[in-house]
């Protein structure tokens, strides 16, 4: 996986859009952490940290929809936009599609 820097942020590409079927999610393993990329039903893409800060849970394998991920493990819901949840927060990434490639900002 090669790796991009501009000014202070580093572009990494993660393959093609089409690997990740509408409505679902994948990891990536970026720089040894492991990242949800979401595929809304829409085609919007979103991605975020996959550990659910609560206990852990993949956040990859959670129903995603209308901007949100709910935790497969105890249900926390997550906003995909700013992380957001109930009591909590997971880190989320700026994440793009170039020809029909995934592209991940990480600051
Ligand atoms: S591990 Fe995600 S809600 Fe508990």
């Amino acid at each position: 996986m090669e790796m991009k820097r501009a000014a202070l942020e580093i572009v990494v590409p993660l393959g093609p859009v089409d690997a990740i079927p509408l409505g679902q999610g994948c990891t990536y393993v970026v720089d040894g952490c492991p990242i949800a990329v979401f595929r809304q039903r829409d085609g919007q893409l979103f991605a975020t940290e996959n550990a659910c800060p609560h206990r852990g849970g993949p956040l990859a394998e959670g129903i995603i929809g209308d901007g949100k991920v709910i935790c497969p493990l105890h249900a926390r819901q997550f906003d995909l936009v700013t992380g957001a949840s109930q009591d909590c927060a997971v880190k989320t990434y700026p994440v793009r599609v170039e020809g029909g490639e995934i592209l991940l900002t990480l600051a």
